[in-house]
């Protein structure tokens, strides 16, 4: 992690900084953050802000698709509030149909009229599916929010033939006959399909394979992915369950060459235990400080991975892909038929937050990440009830750092104060910079205490700013919400914190909070 603590390096002060009073003066603690825009870094791929939609719950049906004669407004079929503020978040990549349901899923069950789709039992989540949102209807709608696609394929009970069916179905531009089937079916032009995911979680749902027997099952799939006029698509190998490193070698050791991507998967479970994981809106500040923890721990895994990658891979050709990440507390007890349904308060919103600062420090191999999951499920952006939807604290959260989408990675030196409670101890606050194509430079600060402000002192080394704004995120309590009765308690507003007085910049940081400053 290039945001860390260490010591202070005096005497490079570009833009000095001076604190006056504020509302948090008597609590203040004084930070530190040197921004080195004089040694850019590597690009942010938008792809590390991407989103993952698994059919289960109602993470697809109620949230995304309510069909074009539902009385909630739509567009086609898609609901036209979630559409909405899924475009203002620009979301990048969208990963679906699973998650561990991709590993059951037969494709040609969701294609053709819809009335005619057989109704099949979701034996990963429970329940039923009805095919009513196929292949059609995920491309349509990743085209309409303009989102690039990432399929996950089966691999755990298909066949390589369905695969490569399934992707000439999408991308043939030909008269074959899945490309007129397609045509029969809808839809006239190839849709762009941007990403593969070899299997899903091979280790476990996907099929409980050791790392050797998947990399030549990966090798074999491998082989036949390829789409009209060699369009690039980029194969993503399934990676690691969080700290197996092992999984990472061996799969890159055997199959390497033909993998352009390999994933790795990490949960934060507040309570380190899977049979009660913890409430999601009900907890104390000692699974506040563990859920932080769990996000901070994401620096190490990249770190770790990325090592073993370099092994056969030093100059970081494959991508490191977190494409499943997040909070998994306990579902909903008042949500009982929506898997894996969990509110999202203002501790998702900084663990979020943190998890985005590590990515970005790892820009240069971590390409794509897909937080769990869009809507309705785990750590969500949205939350819908029938007609009503509610934007969480996450949400918010992407809104923010969509500054950061194709900047260039500015690296970052942090030092203050850390945060503990009880034996534990963090980081008191997170930081990340970028620059973006018009050359504003964008500095997003996390201040992980909940009871102290932090009186931030602003270097930026290689580049002088003449005007400072920005927004906060914050709220009144570790667990505040936002309700279908109350949506608008965690929002963003605008920071007033910040000052760029004679060259100096100051940012007062309330506690629990996230501040996004643009530097002109
Ligand atoms: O995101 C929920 C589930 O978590 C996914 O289906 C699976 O891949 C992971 O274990």
């Amino acid at each position: 992690m290039k945001a860390k603590v260490r010591v202070w390096r005096g005497g490079l002060v570009a833009l000095l900084v001076v604190f006056s009073g504020s509302g948090y003066a008597d609590a203040a603690q004084e930070a530190q953050v040197v921004v080195h825009a004089d040694q850019p870094g590597a690009v942010i791929h938008p792809e590390i802000y991407g989103q993952f939609a698994e059919q289960l719950g109602h993470g697809i049906y109620g949230g995304i698709w309510v069909g074009e004669h539902s009385s909630i407004p739509n567009i086609r079929g898609y609901r036209r509030d979630v559409v909405d503020a899924l475009k203002a978040i620009k979301v990048p990549v969208i990963r679906w149909p699973g998650g561990c349901f991709a590993d059951q899923y037969d494709w040609r069950d969701g294609i053709g009229p819809r009335d005619k789709r057989p109704v099949r039992m979701n034996a990963s989540w429970g329940g039923e599916d009805s095919n009513q949102f196929g292949t059609h209807e995920f491309m349509d709608f990743a085209e309409l929010i303009g989102a690039k696609t990432y399929l996950s394929i089966n691999v755990g009970t298909g066949t390589p033939r369905e695969m490569s069916q399934w992707m000439e179905y999408i991308t043939a531009d030909g008269h074959s006959d899945l490309a007129q089937r397609r045509r029969a079916n809808g839809r006239d032009k190839p849709w762009k399909l941007d990403y593969v995911g070899i299997g899903n979680e091979m280790w476990g749902c996907g099929g409980s394979m050791r790392a050797q027997f998947y990399a030549d099952v990966y090798r074999q799939y491998a082989t036949f992915v390829h789409a009209p006029g060699n369009t690039p698509i980029v194969k993503v190998a399934s990676g690691a369950n969080g700290d197996d490193i092992g999984w990472t070698d061996t799969v890159m050791s055997i199959a390497g060459s033909q993998i352009d991507a390999i994933s790795l998967h990490n949960y934060t479970i507040p309570t380190g235990n899977w049979s009660h994981k913890g409430s999601a809106t009900q907890f104390d500040e000692s699974e506040w400080m563990s859920t932080l923890q769990g996000a901070l721990h994401m620096d190490d895994l990249i770190t770790r991975h990325s090592a073993v990658m370099d092994k056969y891979d030093p100059k970081k050709r494959v991508a490191l892909v977190v494409d499943e990440w997040g909070n998994w507390m306990d579902q909903d007890p008042g949500a009982r038929d929506a898997a894996l349904y969990q509110q999202n308060s203002l501790r998702d919103a900084l663990s979020a937050a943190v998890t985005l600062d590590i990515f970005q420090a790892h820009a240069d191999r971590v390409r794509m990440a897909n937080i769990a999951q869009m809507v309705n499920v785990l750590q969500a952006m949205i939350l819908t009830d029938q007609s009503r939807m509610v934007l969480t604290p996450t949400y918010y959260v992407f809104d923010m750092y969509k500054v950061f989408q194709g900047a260039t990675y500015l690296p970052v030196d942090v030092q203050a104060p850390a945060y503990r409670y009880r034996n534990a101890s963090v980081p008191g606050v997170h930081a990340t910079a970028g620059r973006d194509a018009a050359g504003v430079v964008h500095i997003a600060m996390v201040n992980l205490d909940p009871h102290h402000a932090d009186t931030v002192r602003l270097t930026l080394l290689g580049v002088t700013g003449s005007a400072v704004d920005g927004r906060e995120l914050t709220a009144s309590n570790i667990n505040t919400t936002n309700t279908f009765d109350h949506p608008d308690r965690v929002m963003p507003a605008a920071f007033a914190g910040a000052t760029l007085k004679q060259g100096v910049i100051t940012a007062v940081m309330p506690p629990k909070s996230i501040v996004v400053l643009d530097i002109h």
